[in-house]
């Protein structure tokens, strides 16, 4: 069971920036000319801030990104500065951290960063990047989480108490609706307030008002007309009215647009800029200039010194002998990784219980595929990662059974596809089928017991800065992954990637199909280690994988990624499963979804009330069991639906889950919770969330498309 670590632990918010330290604040302030104030308030380099050296305010060190901490980049250049103590731990990216549905992880992954993050000198993280996973294509989703803003929000929480504990501020990102990459610098994206409030904000809200997130990062994209980065309705009504949000607003790098705007609006930091004179930027000389002709009123700056003083303290950068010691890379920062990794992976099918493979009853296996021998840590562009090393599949599969099994090779497909920043065309020229390489393959799948393929994407498809052009596996490998199986029936497919891909092409084809995502450090002990058994898989798709891009709700609308720089989400509430569950489309594999190698029985679900009023908190009970021979986890997933309401609701939405570890035989109970004011809707026409009295439907499954139970329930 999960949570109470999380909850127990962990107090470090901007609220523990007490009443003697807000005093200081106002002190040091008071203390300061317009110059330094301003000094606070933009990057002095690509990734720093310039400290006050006579007040004892210290450089302000910040580093990308969500998954590891990023090696160190020269300050005036992005060349990497070629340091030798800056390999980090590699964590698989977001959509596997929330494949594991167990927000602990999350938090351990946020103590590991914060210790890297401190060993480096780090005082901000630039991550979670919490966006929602509208489109299959967007090039970031392996970095966000999920579709669904439950599941984000309860990961994000997690990761950030973490990483915050060792007194490391995170940021999170990219504020707002930064849901895809093309033209993310100049689209303006327009969604109804209902969308906004429902799916979008969430994650956000629950960053910063229960994670307590000390940083923001203002999206490059404009939102209803204005840019994020000086949006009024966002950054002052939303963020600091409604949220309370205490610490510091900055921009994503190179997403200001003005000075006095974005101040006025509260915008607090400026960073990334592309003018090589820092006192050019909008935030620097101009905003001084602004000050002096009364366009931004001293109490404005003041204001924006005060949120970065307060990060300051609450990451203890005053007291650095009280604060949290770094360590890199531990024994026990790789198990982490592990870790992540052997939860994330999701069964996706498994006929003839094919897996997992007993290896010390067969003699030879083919290992095919690019996927087997690519490392994939150092790619993605902001969120890569230096790691200390990183152990492919064949090579652990080499490794840990090679004595006693042949193991042969082949290629099978090769990467065909380039990437360059600023040009990724070369995803359009990747699916060329290489003949040579199917029939060297399918020799050598002959040849075998068993067969695995590792395929699926690479960092050309799943990058920041471009969108994927289609969802299908590039390279021609559903050919290729016909003909092997064709050869030798007892094929396994593992897919690496970070987002939705067609795999209607090959479900049919092979008995077994294992998501594995980008494993971090030691994806290749992870597979190896769940093609085994040592590891049963109990990863849930984080979103819907559709048979084909136009089933999913932006295309099957033709709204993504919009005309002439504007995007209207016209899907509005019904992201992932809420579109297909509501259309009544049937997706390749539903959001939630995951086997395992054991079988699980989810029985007697409860509540404690038949009725309740709006204030109450409703609590579920069921007992899962572990049917099987093997150790498993299973998520149980309590859904909600309001079955007549003025509104159109979704059919279901995510309300509360729990990841259960159970020995073969053994039951437990699960105590699930939702509070009725969260089955509530978003009423546009009166600016509130409303739960209209009546009948409620709460049901129970282990993926959003089994439900095996339900209680219906009455609100007041
Ligand atoms: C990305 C951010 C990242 C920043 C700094 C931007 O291009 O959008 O997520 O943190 O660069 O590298």
């Amino acid at each position: 069971m999960t949570g109470l670590l999380i909850g127990s632990t962990v107090k470090a918010q901007l609220s523990a920036v007490n009443s003697n330290q807000e005093k200081k604040i106002q002190s040091l302030i008071r203390q300061m000319t317009l110059a330094e104030k301003v000094s606070l308030l933009h990057g002095n380099s690509k990734f720093y801030v310039a400290g006050i050296g006579r007040l004892g305010i210290k450089e302000w060190a910040l580093s990308d990104g969500p998954h590891g901490v990023r090696a160190e980049i020269n300050r005036h250049d992005w060349a990497y500065a070629g340091w030798t103590n800056d390999s980090a731990t590699c964590f698989p990216p977001g959509t596997a951290l929330a494949a594991t549905w167990n927000p602990e992880l999350a938090y351990r992954r946020g103590i590991v960063l914060g210790e890297e993050a401190r060993f480096r000198k780090k005082d901000v993280l630039l991550g979670p990047g919490i966006n929602i996973i509208r489109s299959p294509l967007c090039g970031r989703n392996f970095e966000y989480l999920s579709e669904d803003p439950l599941l984000i929000s309860k990961m994000a929480v997690a990761y950030i108490k973490g990483l915050q504990s060792k007194d490391v501020a995170a940021s999170v990102k990219h504020w707002l609706a930064n849901n895809q990459e093309t033209h993310r610098d100049s689209v303006n994206v327009h969604m109804s307030e209902r969308a906004l409030r429902e799916i979008y904000l969430p994650g956000f809200k629950a960053a910063i008002t229960e994670g307590g997130a000390y940083t923001v990062m203002a999206a490059y994209n404009k939102f209803r007309g204005d840019w994020c980065s000086e949006n009024i309705y966002l950054n002052r009504d939303i963020l600091r009215k409604e949220f309370g949000f205490k610490g510091v607003l900055m921009t994503d790098w190179a997403a200001a647009h003005s000075t006095v705007k974005a101040a006025m609006a509260g915008l607090d930091l400026e960073m990334g800029t592309d003018k090589a004179d820092y006192n050019q930027w909008y935030f620097a000389d101009p905003l001084i200039s602004a000050v002096k002709e009364g366009k931004v009123p001293m109490a404005v700056v003041d204001e924006k010194v005060a949120n970065v003083l307060r990060v300051m303290m609450a990451t203890k950068m005053f007291e650095e002998n009280n604060r949290a010691k770094g360590a890199m890379n531990t024994p026990e920062h790789q198990q982490a990784a592990y870790n992540d990794a052997a939860e994330a992976a999701v069964l996706l099918q498994n006929e003839g219980h094919l897996l997992p493979i007993d290896f010390s009853k067969i003699k030879s296996v083919a290992v095919i595929g690019d996927n087997a021998t690519r490392k994939h840590c150092n790619g993605g562009l902001s969120s890569e990662i230096k790691a200390l090393y990183e152990i492919t599949p064949l090579e652990a599969i080499r490794k840990k059974f090679g004595a006693n099994v042949q193991i042969n090779f082949a290629q099978g497909y090769e990467k065909t596809s380039t990437f360059k920043e600023g040009n990724n065309t070369g995803q359009l020229t990747a699916d060329k089928v290489d003949w040579k390489l199917i029939d060297e393959a399918v020799k050598v799948a002959k040849a075998a017991d068993v067969v695995v393929i590792v395929g699926g994407l690479n960092h050309d498809f799943d990058t920041e800065s471009f969108d994927k052009q289609h969802m299908d596996l590039p390279y021609g490998q559903e050919v290729l992954i016909r003909e092997v199986a064709k050869a030798n029936p007892k094929t396994v497919v593992v897919i690496i990637a970070g987002s939705p891909v067609k795999l209607s092409g090959i479900v049919q084809r092979v008995p077994a199909i294992l998501w594995s995502w980008y494993g971090g450090m030691e994806a290749g002990n992870v597979v190896a280690d769940l093609l085994s058994g040592k590891v049963n898989p109990s990863g849930k798709l984080p979103f819907t994988l559709p048979v084909s891009l136009d089933q999913s709700p932006a295309h099957a609308l033709g709204n993504f990624p919009g005309r002439e720089l504007e995007v209207n989400y016209e899907e509005d509430i019904l992201v992932g499963y809420r579109w297909f569950d509501t259309k009544k489309i049937t997706p390749q594999f539903p959001f939630g979804y995951g086997l395992s190698y054991t079988e699980f029985s989810i029985d007697g679900f409860t509540t404690n009330r038949k009725q309740y009023n709006s204030g109450d908190t409703i609590f579920a009970k069921c007992t899962i069991k572990n049917t099987g021979a093997r150790a498993g986890a299973e998520v149980v997933q309590l859904y909600a639906s309001d079955p007549v309401c003025t509104v159109l609701r979704p059919e279901k939405e995510l309300k509360d889950f729990a990841k259960v570890y159970l020995q073969p035989g053994e039951a437990k109970t699960v105590e699930l919770k939702v509070k009725v004011a969260d089955l509530a809707f978003y009423d546009e026409s009166r600016k509130a969330w409303n739960v209209e009295a009546g009948d409620f439907l709460l049901q129970i499954g282990n993926s959003s498309r089994n439900m095996v139970s339900s209680v219906s329930i009455a609100v007041k």
